[in-house]
């Protein structure tokens, strides 16, 4: 085993279902002003929602559908926006749903006449709004959009063309799986989040993912390990703290919520986006972010000579996934743990099954290195790839290396 490939993970599209290739067409053309549309406008989008939209009812493309209707569809087909592992909820008033999709109330009354004749199902405020979310098959939507890339739209203007199909391109890799999906922000919400620190959710700003930048995605991991740290911070956060390998920052933010002062680091090509993140959650009194790779910390230590006092905490989530690593994290470990008999190190560790020789090449490093495992439990939970099993560790030094 030589590295973790993201790129097992990667989810196909799966099969294509037919469209229809006739459309009801209604003469029925009325000049439908942006003003009645904001009357009618409801508190909320009804959750009950009874008409169900098909993607049937989408404008086909054999009608040469203008730019601004194609550009308000694939506006309104974008995802809503991840929450956790999965899709959020939203519960929100059409404006409010509109404009997280740059679209406003003017706009879509601009384009009801057209759709009044071509589109007379999707032809009202509500039931545009409902586009894409009453679809029970995301794949039917998939072919609607490589019917859009596929065709050469030569009614419109170049560089409308081109506007229409990076938008079509961008629908389809969000619905093509983590590994394919643009950059996006992701909410985190925790149970007594807002109990305990006041904030609602954690936003994390997650670039494109490439196979060797895995700190640019939240993983599991972290979110369990927060969720245990909100519930018993007393218990496993002593200062000064530190997280190692942080990615996208889920935890030390957290922990910066919690009221700790905490130090987050990873290799350079994924601090600018941790940077952003702790900017992003107002995290930036608690925590202050460092470049540390693990296999060469001198850097680190010129500039945090205070750090060679070492950690009374270390917080690692998911940091094993290839064949070093094993070595490099028991080596970090024994560099910067404090010989204190409070110190400890967090482990969280998903048991993915391909990797069980790396698990166990840690865990025999650790107790090398003079670690003593104090606690550890087998824990269920989830990541965008699906269920997953985790484990949860806690070392201390051996009383006879302190
Ligand atoms: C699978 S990601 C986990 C990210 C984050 N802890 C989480 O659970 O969401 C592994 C992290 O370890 C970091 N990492 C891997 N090798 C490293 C090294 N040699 N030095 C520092 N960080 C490293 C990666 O950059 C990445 O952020």
């Amino acid at each position: 085993m030589t590295g973790f490939d993201v790129l097992d993970f990667f989810e196909p599209c799966g099969r294509i279902s037919c469209l229809r290739d006739e459309l009801s067409v209604t003469s029925d053309k009325k000049k439908v002003d942006a003003s009645t549309l904001k009357e009618n406008e409801d508190a909320a989008l009804p959750d009950d929602r009874t008409t169900t939209i098909d993607v049937l009812d989408l404008p086909h493309i054999s009608l040469k559908p203008p730019k601004n209707v194609l550009v308000a569809i694939l506006r309104i087909l974008k995802l809503e926006q991840q929450c956790n592992f999965g899709p959020g909820v939203e519960n929100l008033t059409p404006s409010q749903f509109l404009s997280n999709r740059d679209l406003t109330i003017e706009d879509i009354s601009d384009i009801l006449p057209w759709l009044t004749i071509h589109s007379p199902r999707i032809a009202s405020l509500d039931s545009f709004c409902q586009i894409g979310s009453t679809f029970t098959d995301s794949r039917d939507i998939v072919r609607y959009l490589t019917t859009i890339l596929s065709s050469p739209l030569n009614w419109l203007q170049d560089p409308d063309v081109e506007d229409i199909y990076k938008a079509a391109s961008s629908r389809l890799s969000e619905r093509c799986g983590r590994t394919s999906i643009p950059d996006f922000v992701r909410k985190i919400v925790l149970k007594n989040l807002y109990e305990r620190t006041g904030c609602e959710s954690i936003q994390l700003k997650e670039p494109s993912l490439t196979s060797d930048n895995l700190g640019l995605k939240t993983w599991g991991s972290s979110f369990i390990l927060s969720q245990r740290l909100i519930n018993d911070d007393q218990r496993y956060l002593k200062e000064p703290i530190m997280e190692l390998g942080a990615g996208t920052g889920l935890i030390g933010i957290v922990v910066a919520h919690l009221g700790y002062h905490v130090t987050l680091s990873d290799l350079p090509e994924i601090l600018p986006n941790l940077k952003e993140n702790i900017k992003l959650n107002h995290a930036s009194a608690q925590a202050d972010c460092h470049e540390l790779d693990w296999t060469r910390p001198d850097p680190f230590i010129k500039e945090n000579p205070n750090s060679l006092k070492g950690y009374n905490t270390l917080i690692f989530s998911d940091p094993v996934y290839s064949t070093n690593q094993p070595r490099w994290v028991a080596d970090i470990s024994e560099k910067f743990l404090r010989k204190s008999t409070e110190a400890h190190i967090l482990l969280q560790v998903p048991i993915r099954s391909g990797f069980q020789k790396e698990r166990d090449k840690l865990w025999a490093l650790m107790e090398d290195k003079g670690f003593q495992l104090v606690e550890s439990h087998q824990q269920d939970g989830y990541d965008d790839f699906g269920e997953q099993k985790f484990v949860f560790r806690v070392y201390k030094w051996y009383s006879s290396y302190l």
